[in-house]
């Protein structure tokens, strides 16, 4: 049998050369020059440690799939649970109980225009079906998306992505994609009012560089989704299961969307998942006969141990409050980060929903106006290292191009975790600011300057 901790015990601290030499290493390469080249142990809620046991407090959270923190134990309870009990797993011709209970489950926390579920193994493909299934549903061709917009990197998924970043390289995406500004009425309608577009994807809030829409915007993107025939889907893969201090973000504006799709930590981060939740119009539109019955899935997607994770996640949120604990947590971080704004000249803006964070930088001197030059957004770096480094906290550029920090921490942090940020957060970005000659050397190194 194979014994796992030995496994691992003899790979020791060669993680790392072992990704560079058969995954990716440039990745690797990547992760050396900023410092995150940690070998990483094991991991607990909101912490990580590594193999010398140091605790680095992660308000990453997985790029916001550890809603309910790393290794929940009531998600791995109820995973051997379901391992012990020998379920039938996939029947390929056949169902099981545990999907429609999850899917039961989901569809009670959707609005009640929300009646079918599709299972997928990730958000991309839940995005994926979501345009498939919508030109289907309603015959036409276009879809529209938003700029800044992420969707995931498959081909469809990446046709909506508003990120030249992602899309340049990878041309010609498919056809009938195009993207407007986020939060700009008039350029959806001017698109809409062609009555050719399947449907409009958008993420309530986006995430790269946490753009939180103005209040009307989303209201009255559905009001002209429904004006002129056009679905309206919402991507809830990163704002979905409390990230923004309601368990899906769609109830802050009262939308009642004809798609919804979420992943991510729908299986609390164990296994695998991904859906879209529909309209019963929009199924019945594609899935309308029996030989139609299998018009799109995949082997994996309704898989016994994503379907018992969720189902065990979403225990996990009701039980323990923990949708409202990512408002209360949110509000908490507001307060104790807002106040940079005034007291530090390079910070233009904090903003926040829920445990979805991030602070933003806008510098006019001459060695800020200097990093810019050699990459946007490369002040942000000079933020996130050291608060990793330092302060053993990590966090993420929120996008590239942008000087945007971000963070999506597990809702299991404690009040005491949201201060050491803050305060830690408070000197960073106050060094950074004097832009040592250390630290701006870096930076240009790590932008491949010099
Ligand atoms: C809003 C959004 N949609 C879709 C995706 C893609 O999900 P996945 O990485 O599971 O394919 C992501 C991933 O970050 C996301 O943030």
């Amino acid at each position: 049998m194979l014994d796992v901790k030995a496994l691992l015990e003899g790979a020791g601290d060669g993680d790392l050369d072992l990704w560079a030499r058969t995954i990716n290493p440039q990745f690797v390469r990547v992760l050396r020059t900023i410092g995150f080249d940690r070998p990483w142990a094991r991991a607990e809620g909101a912490y990580l440690y590594d193999t010398g046991g140091n605790r680095y407090l992660d308000l990453l959270g997985g790029f916001g799939m550890y809603n309910v923190g790393r290794n929940n134990r009531a998600v791995r309870a109820a995973l051997v649970d379901a391992l012990e009990l020998d379920t039938p797993g996939m029947l390929a011709m056949g169902v099981t109980a545990l999907p429609g209970l999850l899917a039961d489950a989901l569809i009670a926390r959707t609005p009640a225009r929300i009646e079918r579920c599709l299972f997928t193994s990730s958000g991309t493909e839940a995005n994926e079906a979501a345009l498939k299934l919508g030109r289907a549903a309603t015959k036409r061709p276009r879809v529209i998306s938003t700029d800044h917009g992420f969707h995931g990197l498959t081909l469809g998924s990446l046709s909506a992505n508003g990120n030249p970043e992602f899309t340049a390289r990878f041309q010609p995406l498919l056809p009938g994609f195009e993207r407007i500004p986020f939060a700009d009425l008039d350029a959806l309608e001017e698109e809409l009012r062609r009555e050719d577009v399947a449907v409009f994807i958008v993420e309530p809030v986006q995430g790269k560089g946490i753009n939180i829409p103005p209040d009307g915007y989303l209201e009255g993107a559905q009001a002209l989704c429904r004006r002129y025939g056009t679905l309206f889907c919402l991507d809830e893969v990163m704002t979905g299961f409390g990230r923004t201090g309601k368990m899906l973000a769609l109830e802050h504006w009262g939308l009642e969307p004809d798609m919804v799709t979420v992943a991510k930590s729908l299986s609390g981060g164990y296994v695998p998942v991904g859906a879209l939740l529909m309209a019963r119009s929009v199924h019945e539109a594609v899935f309308d006969s029996m030989p139609h019955a299998m018009s799109h899935g995949s082997t994996f997607a309704p898989n016994e141990l994503a379907m018992v994770a969720g189902l065990a996640m979403l225990n996990e949120l009701d039980e323990r409050r923990l949708v409202e604990r990512s408002a209360e947590l949110g509000a908490r971080l507001l307060e104790r980060t807002r106040a940079l704004v005034d007291e530090v000249d390079v910070v233009r803006d904090v903003r926040g929903i829920g445990l979805m964070w991030a602070i933003e930088f806008e510098g006019d001197g001459l060695a800020y106006r200097m990093l810019e030059r050699a990459q946007r957004g490369l002040f942000a770096q000079l933020v996130v290292v050291p608060l990793f480094t330092d302060h053993r906290i990590l966090t993420q550029v929120a996008g590239h191009d942008m000087a945007v920090v971000r963070i999506l921490p597990p809702f299991v942090l404690a009040d005491d975790d949201v201060d050491e940020f803050a305060d830690a957060l408070h000197a960073t970005v106050k060094h950074a600011r004097r832009m040592p000659r250390s630290l701006t050397k870096f930076a240009l190194t790590a932008a491949g300057v010099r």
